[in-house]
């Protein structure tokens, strides 16, 4: 199985605060990863690492074989082109209306009005929205605020899409079909997935693997089934939603 990223021995510190200790990660091409670990652990900063929006302190990240931190400005460029990402907070432009913000990334890439228009109609009805084209994102609700990032992301067919909390305050409903897409995605263009979650039943859904972070290292890695029959007494805290166990809340 081809290693679509590597992520190896990934230190990160913040003043007065270790994040990140020693992270090792692979994630094959074509399967969905999900990334478990409480509020607070770091896996939010390990997803800005794999774009860039921060530099490790220490440690290696692959893509496609190419270091991230030593490639040049075009290699870079290069690597980030195949990357789609949906941010927690979801991070559409306010100004403009729900088919400009989907629209934006095609039109960066001078693809010609008529293909955009037709992408654009395609991932909005794939994310199952239809004629809230002309919508500002203060105008519609946070759930399909959601997935018109979803949209925007997809719009550019990456190779690589990395999910922060794709499913957090989302209704039942919507984060059923948010997990589908993620499915959808991989089965039918092989994408390559990250998808940081708190949400076990999404991540019981969609994960072919789960990797737990704790204490700035990932303290388990394996499939779900792995996860569930894990004896550990902090991982069962955690994927049962104990407040009682070996952490306290
Ligand atoms: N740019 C930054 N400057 C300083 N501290 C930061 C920065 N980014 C993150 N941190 C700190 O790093 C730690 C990990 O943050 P991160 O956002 O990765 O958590 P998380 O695991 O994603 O949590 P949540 O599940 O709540 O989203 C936190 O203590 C946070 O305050
Ligand atoms: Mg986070």
């Amino acid at each position: 199985m081809k290693e679509k990223i590597r992520i190896e021995n990934l230190y990160k510190s913040f003043p007065g605060k270790q994040v990140l200790s020693g992270v090792d990660l692979s994630v094959y091409e074509g399967e969905v990863l999900c990334v478990i670990g409480r509020s607070g652990s770091g896996k939010s900063v390990i997803l800005k690492h794999l774009i860039g929006i921060l530099a490790p302190d220490s440690g290696l990240i692959h893509i496609d074989g190419i270091e991230f931190t030593g490639a040049s400005e075009l290699e870079r460029h290069a690597l980030l082109s195949k990357i789609g990402v949906l941010f927690q907070g979801g991070a559409l432009f306010d100004s403009m209306n729900v088919f400009d913000n989907v629209a934006f990334g095609l039109r960066r890439r001078n693809a010609p009005e008529e293909d955009v228009a037709r992408t654009v109609t395609e991932t909005l009805s794939l994310v199952g929205l239809r004629g809230i084209d002309e919508h500002r994102p203060s105008e519609i609700s946070g759930g399909m605020q959601k997935r018109v990032a979803l949209a925007r992301a997809v719009a550019l067919k990456p190779e690589i899409m990395l999910y922060d909390e794709p499913t957090t305050g989302a209704d039942p409903i919507t984060a059923g079909a948010v997990d589908r897409l993620i499915l959808k995605m991989r089965d039918s263009l092989g994408v390559t997935s990250v998808v940081v979650t708190h949400d076990m039943k999404s991540a019981w859904r969609i994960a072919d693997r789960v990797a737990m972070l704790l204490d700035g290292r990932m303290a388990f890695i394996g499939t779900v089934e792995e996860l569930g029959a894990s004896d550990d007494p902090f991982i069962r805290q955690f994927i049962e939603g104990r407040a009682d166990g070996p952490r306290v809340a």
